[in-house]
């Protein structure tokens, strides 16, 4: 079996780097030419536990290859996953124009059957779109082709992506025909191994499922934030309310964690995305409405405890920022609630010094040396005022605090992700604030 992969991100470089891995050939294709040198250089593009090991075994046996050209392996696949980017447009609904592109590229140049798998995150419809696209191009070449489409969603997470793809939960398959069908279970067949089901449905509800669970999944969080504050102002702590609820099987214990809001380059797209398709459905998502206004006024409340804890007053203070990145084990800050908090303290008068394991230089790209970047963690906190943990990455968990109190002008922690024991903090001499207790 020999697949073509579009577009190589997130999603792209893990699907192909891991069916290479289950010993199918596959080529990756992206229109970024630096991005496929350096791939075949081995040098991937992001940060992620265990994928350039696997990206350069896999290339060196010959199953995965880069390129740039799209046309010239219509005639060697079998199937191609499209999983180029969706970015937001300006009203909050995705993008397709570079998803409806990879379908132009296939219609004007296939030879021969092939089955379109969509496994970017794409409003219901979707697949819908890209059959017509396929089909203009081949009535306009005036030719009969036989084609499929599918859809794939992806469901892995940022930091464990190679872990979730090779034993995933589930995989979702949405086929409209028998051929389609085979083709994807041949596919995945190897995976099954690991236990797991490949849940074949209807085109529709497959796109939908994936805005579903990642809508669902956001709204546990804003739920529990929400949860969090209330528990603040009745003298309750959100960590035993959590581990309660958490015991009901029928809750579940992921997921319940309070912070200071979700960010990343999936839930805060996709749940406006979803708002939007109901919109043009005539529908209002209320419940979203809410998830959506709680995770905004949540990315405040670490500031809002400062002001409060220095009466207002934040005029030239240092503060200290342990973690950059929207979540631990990524360099990834795209909607990263820091970024709304470094905004916040700048316009405030402070200076923030920042350290974080992998996302300094994504940091630096992003906003230039506003920032003072520390060496680590501990240089971070030199002649801070306040120290503030934002991403929860595992270094930070033990510190040593005799060191922190020391570096620091006063000992002042604010922990956003509520990772620390408030009794053991305290009596070390720090003053602690948390989240939801
Ligand atoms: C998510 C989905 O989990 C994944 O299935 C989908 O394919 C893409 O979107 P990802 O964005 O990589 O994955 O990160 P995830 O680990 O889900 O965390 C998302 C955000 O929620 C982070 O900002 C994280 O800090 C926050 N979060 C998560 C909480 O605030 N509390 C929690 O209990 C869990």
């Amino acid at each position: 079996m020999k697949i073509a992969i579009v577009g190589t991100g997130y999603v792209g470089l893990v699907t192909g780097t891991c069916f290479a891995e289950i010993g199918v050939n596959v080529i990756c294709v992206d229109t970024n030419g630096e991005k496929i040198e350096a791939l075949k250089q081995g040098v991937i593009p992001i940060y992620e536990n265990g994928l350039e090991e696997m990206v350069n075994r896999n290339a060196k046996a010959g199953r995965l290859q880069f390129t740039t050209s799209l046309e010239s392996c219509l005639d060697e696949v079998d199937v191609i996953f499209s999983a180029v980017g969706t970015p937001p447009d300006e009203d909050g609904s995705a993008d397709l124009s570079y998803v409806l592109e990879v379908a132009r590229t296939i219609g004007r140049n296939m030879t021969k059957y092939v089955l379109v798998v969509t496994k970017s995150t794409v409003p219901v419809g979707t697949a819908g779109k890209v059959r017509a696209t396929i089909q203009a191009e081949l009535d306009k070449r005036g030719v009969r082709i036989e084609f499929d489409v599918a859809s794939n969603p992806e469901f892995l997470k940022e930091g464990n992506a190679v872990a979730d793809f090779m034993s995933p939960d589930r995989v979702v398959v949405g086929v409209e025909s028998e051929r389609a069908k085979q083709l994807m279970s041949k596919l995945y067949k190897p995976f099954l191994l690991n236990n797991f089901r490949v849940i074949f449905m209807d085109i529709p509800s497959a796109e939908m499922t994936k805005y579903a669970a990642n809508s669902m999944l956001a709204t546990r969080i804003s739920f529990m934030n929400d949860i969090a504050n209330l528990c603040e102002l009745v003298g309750a702590d959100v960590n035993m309310v959590r581990s309660g609820i958490g015991s009901d099987t029928r809750i579940g214990r992921k997921f319940l964690y309070p912070g200071i809001g979700y960010g990343g380059s999936c839930f805060p797209k996709d749940v406006k995305a979803l708002i939007k398709t109901a919109e043009q459905n005539g529908y209002r998502m209320r419940v979203l409405q809410a998830v959506e206004e709680v995770n905004e006024k949540q990315k405040s409340v670490l500031f809002e405890k400062l002001q409060r804890h220095f009466s207002g007053d934040l005029q030239d203070k240092t503060i200290a920022l342990w973690g950059l990145a929207f979540k631990p084990e990524t360099d990834d800050m795209r909607e990263a609630p820091s970024l709304i908090l470094i905004n916040k303290l700048l316009n405030a008068g402070c200076k923030v010094r920042v350290y974080d394991p992998a996302a300094m230089t994504e940091c630096r790209r992003r906003i230039g040396d506003s920032v003072c970047y520390a060496t680590d963690m501990y240089d971070a906190a030199l002649d801070a005022d306040a120290l503030m943990l934002v991403t929860e990455w595992k270094e930070f968990r033990l510190p040593s605090w005799a060191v922190i109190k020391k570096a620091m002008r006063t000992p002042v922690l604010l922990d956003g992700r509520n990772i620390y024991e408030k009794k053991e903090i305290e009596e070390l001499g720090f003053t602690y604030h948390c989240i939801g207790k």
